[in-house]
């Protein structure tokens, strides 16, 4: 066989066999075997120097194009193989169920808020949202809320120097306003959120926590709709034995006001007959005025508690702060 016959055959053998080699071993013995020192490609690039003068060129450039070949199969063989090597042995089955311990969980202040809109959700409340940083208008005067109510002073709301007139919301209330201006009744509406006062940071304050609100507007409601709504949903919440009793109270936004006194077998395990739970009360006409109701055609009830109030009750948790300390041998408990 010529010289010139001899190239292509040899190049399809090993090319064969760069690609049958199963392991990075195995390729780098085929490797050898073919462009090693004494492989068999070598010995004819050897051979090269051997024929007439006159065939040298062609001869020539034909193996350097062959020689190019096997070096790229080779390349591209080693990165297939060089892949291979690098999957796991036993690879991993994706279709296996999830180990859920070890992902992590919901805060329990984020499962008590939930709990408590899957209750309202069943009654045909639905969310509602509004900003953190509000303004005074509805945080306070659409709310009916005099000049020199407390909850104005420097002393207990975070004031903003800038934009003039805003704060960080004292109470999620100011949501009321904001979806009474956009929609007309009847409406009905939760909305859990974070609040801010300034308070010092112990067993039972802290500068922001968080509360929801409800509203309820549409025609005729009375307050034996929200005493009933609001049993419901405690007693879904921290079980059948609970006992609410309403007391007067005063809110600007609400006439008349109350407050829900709460009592049950946790809160006795807390050494106490009755824990304040909510402000609520009957939404006051002027109210209704300031958002563009009719006072003499539409009624309602508003309420608002505090989330963390009922986390407490619920797991028997007596210092507010461990919740905000994100330790996880606290939080891995629910
Ligand atoms: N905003 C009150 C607070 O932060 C709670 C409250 C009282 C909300 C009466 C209401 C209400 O909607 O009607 O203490």
């Amino acid at each position: 066989m010529s010289f010139l016959d001899q190239i292509e055959p040899l190049q399809q053998e090993a090319i064969q066999d760069f690609n049958q080699a199963s392991d990075l071993n195995a390729l780098e013995q085929v490797r050898i075997q073919y462009l090693g020192t004494s492989g068999k490609f070598t010995l004819m690039l050897k051979q090269l120097s051997t024929l007439p003068k006159e065939e040298k060129p062609a001869a020539g450039k034909l193996v350097n194009i062959a020689k190019g070949q096997l070096e790229t199969a080779l390349t591209s063989r080693r990165s297939v193989l060089e892949l291979k090597a690098a999957l796991p042995k036993n690879p991993t089955d994706f279709t296996l169920p999830g180990r859920r311990n070890s992902i992590g969980k919901l805060h329990p202040l984020t499962q008590v808020t939930e709990d408590i809109v899957g209750c309202f959700r069943k009654l045909g409340f639905v969310v509602a949202d509004g900003p953190e940083i509000e303004d005074e208008y509805h945080c306070f005067d659409a709310l009916n809320t005099p000049a020199d109510h407390p909850a104005r002073d420097a002393q207990d709301t975070f004031h903003l120097s800038a934009p003039s007139k805003h704060l960080l919301r004292t109470h999620t209330s100011s949501v009321q306003i904001r979806v009474m201006e956009k929609q007309v009744p009847p409406i009905r509406i939760i909305v859990p959120g974070r609040v801010y006062r300034r308070d010092n940071a112990d067993a039972t304050h802290n500068p922001t926590f968080h509360q929801i609100e409800g509203l309820y507007v549409d025609k005729n409601v009375t307050m034996g709709d929200l005493k009933g709504t609001v049993e419901f949903v405690f007693k879904q919440l921290l079980g059948d034995e609970v006992k609410l009793r309403f007391r007067p109270h005063y809110f600007s936004y609400t006439e008349p006001s109350m407050e829900i006194d709460f009592s049950s077998p946790l809160v006795k395990k807390m050494g106490k007959d009755w824990l304040e739970i909510a402000g609520c009360g009957m939404v006051h006409p002027q109210v209704f005025k300031t958002v563009g109701y009719d006072p003499e055609v539409w009624s309602g009830w508003a309420f608002g508690f505090g989330i963390e109030r009922i986390a407490m009750i619920r797991y028997g948790i007596t210092d507010i702060r461990l919740f905000y300390q994100n330790d996880v041998r606290f939080l891995s408990q629910f």
